[in-house]
């Protein structure tokens, strides 16, 4: 109601016992009416309103419905018998506000007619309901439509983004499942909701001069409550189920698999193949055979990861602390084995080659390998080295490194960092790698090597690595 239009009433009466009821809406009258000659009288019980309505005469009575104080009955009949213009409003705060009106007026027969024929009267409430009910189905439908439209473009444009490497195992097959199925919910997800809220944006925007109040004020809806509970916890459930059948799927078994023991180490990866008594820094792998990967670290937590086979595990350090992982390679290529976990200043160089060949090329490598071994104890001393990692450290050329430098190194005189002098001879090489902190070059920070290779590398190979730096002049 605006403040401009004068009321058409002078003289109002609120009926309630309840103080706050009456207080409550003359300040609101009055700040809403604004007009100067507007009476407002207040009466708490049924006497004093039957007596004000004879003696007074008031246009419009206010009546408290929930007060038992105050005889409906009552004051009705009192009501009806009467002759004068007056209109009447029974208010409840129980029933939010509800409000019954009575209006008494005496009108020709024309005006009767007319105000028959006025349109509220040919909406009644019973009959409001269904029609607001069927456009706002009609807001459903579109939206409902709107949102199938989005899901498909979304979902075919996430679809279509190369978001993942080729998919290059047996293993890769369900988690690339999971992956889309995953992508369609986040496409349906993501439309539901911008869906409504754009539309809702659009269509349920303001128009210039529409002064009307809030929106109904809904509190809960039971139904609706339990769909969105139910539905979202059935999507959970199955989605939990997909994800066990997924990991057992990746974990099947062949009992023929190539086992590969896969060492990791600050920075380097080793590849160790049992069966043949190989050691090497790709991983090579014989293409659909499944290889059986028992993953180790020699010192932090890293963590094997080939994108393209999609499985990932990290490398405990720890006897006991062997991991498995099972990959069975479709695609022939050269691909990438990543470390996958932060472990230090170079983990982002952690990276070793992994070749996927033929079955021939798989035997053809092992029998270079074998051969390549030879029986030189310097070439193959120096096999060693690079397979344990120890030339990420060392240098071979007299470049500076963590560690010092082989070239040159064997007959030396190093001053140690207690003071004393040494000359490097076998017995300091051995000790050197097998209790590293013993006898520690000036220069160089004890604590830096590992205290591994004892345990790590057999004595047989040690003595080979020994030679091998020996013949480094
Ligand atoms: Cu090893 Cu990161």
């Amino acid at each position: 109601m605006s403040p401009k239009t004068s009321a058409p009433y002078q003289r109002v009466l609120i009926a309630s016992a309840n103080p706050l009821f009456g207080q409550g809406l003359e300040k609101m009258i009055q700040r809403q009416w604004k007009n100067p000659q507007l009476e407002i009288r207040r009466v708490a019980s049924n006497e004093a309103v039957l007596s004000e309505m004879q003696s007074w005469s008031p246009d419009l009575i206010i009546l408290d419905y929930d007060d038992k104080a105050i005889s409906r009955v009552e004051f009705l009949q009192e009501f009806v018998t009467g002759e004068q213009p007056m209109q009447v409003m029974l208010v409840s705060l129980k029933s939010s506000g509800a409000v019954v009106v009575y209006d008494r007026r005496t009108m020709t027969p024309a005006q009767a007619e007319d105000w028959l024929n006025l349109p509220k009267f040919s909406q009644t409430t019973s009959e409001h309901f269904p029609l607001q009910r069927r456009s706002s189905m009609k807001h459903f439908v579109i939206v409902g439509v709107l949102i199938a439209a989005f899901t498909g473009l979304i979902y075919f444009l996430l679809s279509n983004i190369p978001l993942l490497p080729i998919a290059a195992s047996v293993q890769a097959q369900p988690i690339d499942r999971l992956f889309n199925l995953h992508f369609f919910m986040i496409s349906l997800l993501f439309s539901l909701i911008v869906v409504f809220l754009g539309y809702s944006l659009v269509v349920f925007r303001q128009k210039a001069g529409d002064d009307e109040e809030d929106g109904v004020y809904i509190k809960g809806n039971n139904p609706l409550e339990i769909i969105w509970t139910i539905i979202p916890l059935g999507i959970v459930i199955y989605f939990a189920y997909l994800g066990s059948v997924s990991l057992a799927e990746t974990r099947r078994a062949d009992p023929q698999a190539l086992e590969i023991k896969v060492v990791a180490g600050q920075w380097f990866w080793r590849f160790e193949y049992p069966d043949y008594g190989i050691v090497s820094n790709a991983m090579v792998m014989p293409v659909n055979k499944q290889a059986l990967l028992k993953l180790t670290s020699l010192d932090v937590i890293h963590s094997f990861w080939v994108p393209e086979f999609r499985v990932k595990q990290d490398t405990l350090p720890g006897e006991n602390l062997v991991r498995e992982l099972r990959v069975t390679p479709t695609e022939l290529g050269e691909f990438k084995v990543r470390c996958a976990e932060m472990c230090g200043t170079s983990h982002a160089y952690m990276e070793s080659p992994v070749k996927v060949v033929t079955q021939a090329e798989f035997d053809q490598w092992v029998q270079d390998q074998l051969a390549a071994l030879g029986t030189d104890p310097v070439a193959r001393g120096e096999v060693w080295a690079r397979n344990n990692g120890c030339l990420s450290c060392h240098s071979v050329d007299g470049s500076p490194n963590v560690g010092p430098t082989w070239k040159g190194l064997y007959g030396l005189t190093h001053e140690l960092t207690d003071g004393s002098v040494v000359t490097v001879d076998d017995a300091y090489l051995l000790t050197a790698i097998i209790n590293p902190n013993a006898q520690v070059p000036k220069g160089f920070v004890p604590g830096v090597m590992p205290q591994i290779y004892k345990d790590t590398i057999p004595e047989q190979q040690i003595l080979e690595i020994i030679e091998y730096i020996k013949s480094l002049k």
